[in-house]
């Protein structure tokens, strides 16, 4: 079978028409692909989402369409099963189809969805959020992440009266973010996305006079943070970071991050979009302990219902009342009603306990398959998001063990990158498949290291490049 990939030339060579034998197993990708291929010539770019984008897996031996999921699993539209290691690229916090979040939006779909008027459930998730949440006072909606986060900045600046950004990684699709890479009169070495998102992405549609106005600082360095906001003396209006990742923070950093936004009277914002309720029921800010002036959430707030949140100091928050920020379906109820179950599940299950367990545990077994095969890996990272490392001598050779990794573990009916991200319904039985699994692909990937064969193994083309943020 052969797949032929047309309008996607920025990450697909167009020339290449990738010829797969699967040999192992009776698994085919064939109606992904063909559909793949509809899609390039319908929707540019392929995806909506670059995460989804199938050259981000094991182009032409991973799934790329599903047909659905429940629990941990997913099924593809070529009918074959997967764990999920990708949990909705985080969306997914309980478990696919959770039944108490399901019922719950079955019995609101029951009773309307919007209306014309406000609805109850507005005011009864903020009082949980603020319930929940260190810094929350007061509370503004948004539907996803990129919008939260533009909804924060905005406030930032309303409130501040002030322009400029300061940032460390990724925080949506907005142009306030990518105006970072528009060229200012003063080229700054590394000031731009190249090492908080990934190289080379052209601000195109992003007005040139935003130029200057969203500016990168590295995680971990707080003298860089402090030069910065000194460079910018009255001009910055927030500090906007996610306060960790997949790392702890290095002793005191966060807490010196606040201490610096405090002296130069700037808003101080953690995007917890990607971390959501994992770490701790009130969020990354309460394991670290620090509390910022506002956060912004999304994804997992609502086991996958499209919701998003902007909570803050109310003194903060208040300026959002004298500006423009308005949109219908932010108080649909569909997402209210997913993000009030989903908060009240996390804190009656201990899912940040659940997710820990397993993580652990994966990270351990893992670990130990690859001393067993000689590989010359570990999975580290925190437990609810733990990631492999490839102790090897060139970037290339990392590349192709990340890509033999993805492709030999989709073959054997587990789908991910080298990172995993938990949810609650992942089981003691994924666990043992998964590792199961990672002990026959890492023979072969510590077979095809010794014999420096790696690429001969790969029967696709290699991963490109992954998101890359300037984030632990
Ligand atoms: C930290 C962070 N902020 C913002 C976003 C953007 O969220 P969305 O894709 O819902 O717009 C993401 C998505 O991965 C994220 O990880």
């Amino acid at each position: 079978m052969s797949y032929w990939v047309t309008s996607y030339s920025e990450f697909v060579d167009q020339d290449i028409i990738l010829s797969r034998t699967n040999s192992m197993t009776d698994r085919n990708v064939d109606k992904s692909m063909q559909l793949f291929g509809r899609a390039c010539e319908l929707i540019p770019g392929g995806t909506q989402l670059i995460s989804r984008r199938p050259t981000r897996f094991a182009y032409g031996v991973s799934p790329v369409y599903a047909e659905r999921a429940s629990g941990s699993r997913f099924w593809d539209i070529d009918g074959n099963e997967y764990i999920d290691w990708v949990s909705g690229i985080g969306a997914i916090i309980l478990g696919y189809c959770d039944p108490v979040v399901d019922a719950a939006v079955r019995e609101q779909i029951s009773k309307g969805t919007m209306y014309s008027i406000n609805h109850e459930l507005e005011v009864e998730l903020a009082e949980e959020l603020i319930r929940t949440i260190p810094c929350a006072e007061m509370v503004r909606y948004a539907k996803g992440g990129g919008d939260a986060c533009a909804i924060a900045v905005r406030i930032a600046r309303g409130f501040t009266g002030r322009d400029k950004i300061l940032f460390c990684g990724y925080h949506g699709w907005h142009d306030w973010y990518l105006a970072a890479n528009l060229r200012t009169d003063v080229e700054q070495l590394d000031a731009s996305l190249d090492s908080h998102l990934f190289p080379g992405i052209d601000p195109i549609g992003v007005p040139k006079c935003l130029a200057g106005t969203a500016i990168p600082f590295p995680y971990g360095e707080l003298d860089a943070l402090g030069n910065a906001l000194d460079d910018h003396r009255g001009e910055i209006a927030a500090v906007i970071m996610e306060p960790f990742r997949s790392e702890l923070p290095p002793d005191g950093y966060l807490a010196g991050v606040a201490k610096l936004a405090a002296e130069h009277d700037v808003v101080l914002i953690f995007d917890e979009v990607s971390t959501g309720f994992r770490p701790h029921a009130s969020g990354a800010q309460g394991l670290v302990g620090v509390t910022p002036d506002m956060a912004v959430f999304a994804k997992s707030i609502s086991n996958g219902y499209p919701m998003g949140a902007v909570v803050g100091r109310r003194v903060v928050m208040e300026a959002a009342s004298r500006m423009f920020i308005s949109s219908t379906y932010w108080s649909d109820t569909i997402g209210l009603r997913a993000a009030l179950t989903t908060l009240r599940e996390v804190r009656r299950r201990d899912v940040p306990q659940i997710v820990h367990d397993i993580g652990t545990r994966l990270q351990l077994e893992i670990t130990a398959v690859a001393r067993e095969t000689g590989l010359p890996a570990r999975c580290e990272g925190l437990s609810f998001h733990p990631h492999l490392a490839f102790d090897v001598e060139t970037p290339q050779q990392r590349s192709q063990l990340s890509t033999l990794f993805i492709q030999e573990m989709a073959k054997r009916g587990c789908h991910g990158y080298t990172s995993f991200y938990l949810n609650a319904a992942q089981t003691s039985g994924d666990i043992d498949q998964t590792v199961a699994a990672a002990r026959e692909t890492f023979q072969i990937m510590a077979e095809g290291l010794e014999q420096d064969d790696l690429a001969e193994l790969l029967e696709c083309q290699q991963q490109v490049e992954s998101f890359r943020r300037l984030v632990r």
